[in-house]
């Protein structure tokens, strides 16, 4: 019997899962993927990863920024398989200073992995990116790393969690020690206590041991009775007031399941993987002009959450970034650009996969596919087939740095004018402006001290022109949401600055999270928003 498309797509769905992972600098993210990556088989030795990055960096100029500072600024999707299971890893940048990439890539994610250094415990853009999760409700999957160094008790790891994230704990696994006497773990869910073996800086996977509480060999094994004897007590307190497993809560944002382990030597990096599989959300609804869609819809749809330029000099491309939401995508389709109205052919579509870049012939819900960007899109456009549709704006948030981009030479003001426009409209940074007529320069509003150095960087390699920076004393921009009529009636607002973003909507800008309270006491019916919807 023929398959229907229905039925094709219900089985992609059921298999896929996308996730990103948020973490603080340092805590282990690019060796954590990497592991990811030798347990999916996508790479057979650790380090790949790291070689992938050396690649990119003879290869394109632009990277050249990359270079000089030691960092990855661009964000990539890993595409790799593990038990039949596709899953798409949405990689953030790692660097503290994160641009709205790093925002938006989560905009396409539908879990997120929470990456914490054991001895560190919650670290400040872990924190900043949980309030990003918390707004879409995104299950959150905490993998606490480098059990293998002296940490934190596992105890007060999950207690600062709830306290300070206000999310439920629950420890799927559970450490036997730590540092040097870090054992392995015990599974709570079938009961199983992990021991594992130290291998050689983990380039293969880990080699386990799997016995059961009662199994007589198991003192041996750990080989310290009052480690064992300690564990246990602690599984104990867990069993009689943790939280109980609940999937819905755990699908909904509320409780997050932990997982202990080292990812550089593979501790627990395969039961973490396992679990996630079980208990991830399958690519999910998502909100449209239609209203919630299902990635079973038959049509093809799809956003765009990310635009990257120039990862090849010698073409100059563009690649705008896709999550496909519903039906089925296949190379060559033409669809319709939801924005200008107008329909685009979609050739040489790509996947990124451990590798490299590689053509990609069709893809489903959950995936994420890279397309050719000859400047038709935008952040946040709708793509799709059959009825007109739009997908919910993807969400800009407050940036807290402000200068203005000057360009000391008059000979290049076309030039300049191109660059600026074309940035903006890639989303490289925020482009805001004020509304004094006799103030022409842009304003630059970033997220990151890195995006100011992005955008001198590309508009000297690309337009040719040499910028000056000036800082502007504020940190905090609020949107004003009842329009610029709203602002009439306020009047002029003391150590403010009025400006318009590149959709020319009213924008206060204020020294400090004070003078924005100090205005709302004043004005309490005037409505102001952190976050503006691209
Ligand atoms: P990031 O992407 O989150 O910034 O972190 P990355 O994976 O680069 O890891 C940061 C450092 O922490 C690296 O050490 C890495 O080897 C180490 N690390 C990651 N996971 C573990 C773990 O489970 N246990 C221990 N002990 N260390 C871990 P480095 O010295 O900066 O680099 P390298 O010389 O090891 O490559």
């Amino acid at each position: 019997m023929a398959v229907t498309i229905e039925q094709e797509l219900l089985k992609a769905v059921s298999k896929r899962r996308n996730f990103a992972i948020i973490s603080h600098p340092d805590a282990g993210k690019t060796t954590l993927t990497e592991k990811l990556l030798l347990y999916g088989g996508a790479i057979h030795e650790a380090g790949a990863v790291k070689a992938r990055g050396e690649q990119r960096r003879v290869t394109s100029d632009w990277m050249e920024l990359e270079k000089q500072r030691g960092i990855s600024i661009t964000s990539t999707v890993l595409q790799f398989t593990y038990n039949n299971y596709h899953l798409n890893l949405l990689d953030t940048p790692g660097h503290q200073d994160f641009s709205e990439d790093t925002y938006r890539t989560l905009a396409a994610a539908d879990n997120a992995v929470m990456l914490i250094d054991a001895a560190k415990g919650l670290e400040p853009q872990t924190r900043k990116l949980f309030e990003v999760c918390k707004l879409r409700s995104l299950p959150i999957f905490t993998f606490v790393n480098k059990m293998d160094r002296p940490g934190r008790e596992a105890l007060e790891l999950l207690d600062e969690i709830e306290k300070e994230l206000g999310l439920k704990t629950y420890p799927v696994n559970y450490p036997i020690g730590n540092g040097d006497y870090f054992k392995g773990v015990f599974d709570r869910r079938l009961k199983k206590y992990h021991l594992f073996e130290r291998v050689a800086h983990g380039s293969k996977e880990a080699p386990e041991v799997i016995l059961s509480p009662d199994d007589p060999n198991l003192e041996k094994y750990i080989g310290d009775n009052d480690l064992l004897a300690q564990t246990q007590e602690e599984l104990e307190i867990l069993d009689e007031i943790g939280a109980e497993f609940n999937l819905e809560e755990i699908h909904t944002g509320k409780m997050t399941p932990v997982f202990f382990g080292s990812a550089m030597t593979n501790f627990g990096v395969r039961l973490f993987l396992e679990s996630f599989l079980e208990y991830a959300l399958q690519p999910t609804p998502r909100n449209s002009s239609l209203g919630q869609l299902e990635p079973t819809h038959p049509d093809f749809s799809g956003f765009v959450f990310k635009l990257q330029a120039n990862m090849d000099p010698k073409h100059r491309d563009r690649v705008a970034f896709v999550r496909v939401c519903t039906g089925k995508f296949e190379k060559d389709m033409t669809v319709n650009h939801a924005r200008s109205g107008k329909s685009v052919r979609l050739s040489h579509p790509q996947k990124l996969f451990a590798q490299g870049r590689e053509s990609i012939e069709e893809a489903y819900p959950g995936d994420v596919i890279g397309l050719n960007n000859p400047g038709v899109f935008a952040i946040g456009d709708t793509i799709y087939l059959g009825q007109k549709l739009e997908y919910d704006g993807i969400p800009s948030f407050s940036p807290e740095l402000f200068c203005y981009l000057k360009n000391p030479n008059p000979s290049k003001f076309k030039q300049f004018q191109k660059g600026i426009t074309q940035l903006q409209e890639e989303g490289a940074i925020q482009i805001m402006y004020s509304v004094d007529d006799f103030v022409r320069e842009p304003i630059l509003a970033a997220v990151g001290q890195l995006q100011f150095e992005v955008v001198q960087f590309r508009m000297l390699s690309e337009y040719n022109v040499e910028t000056n920076l000036e800082p502007l004393p504020f940190s905090v921009a609020r949107w004003v949401v009842d329009g610029w009529e709203a602002l009439d009636k306020v009047g002029r607002i003391f150590n403010t600055m009025t400006v318009k973003d590149g959709r020319d909507r009213p924008v206060l800008l204020f020294r400090n999270e004070w003078n924005v309270g100090q205005l709302q006491a004043d004005h309490p019916d005037l409505k102001l928003s952190s976050i503006a919807l691209l």
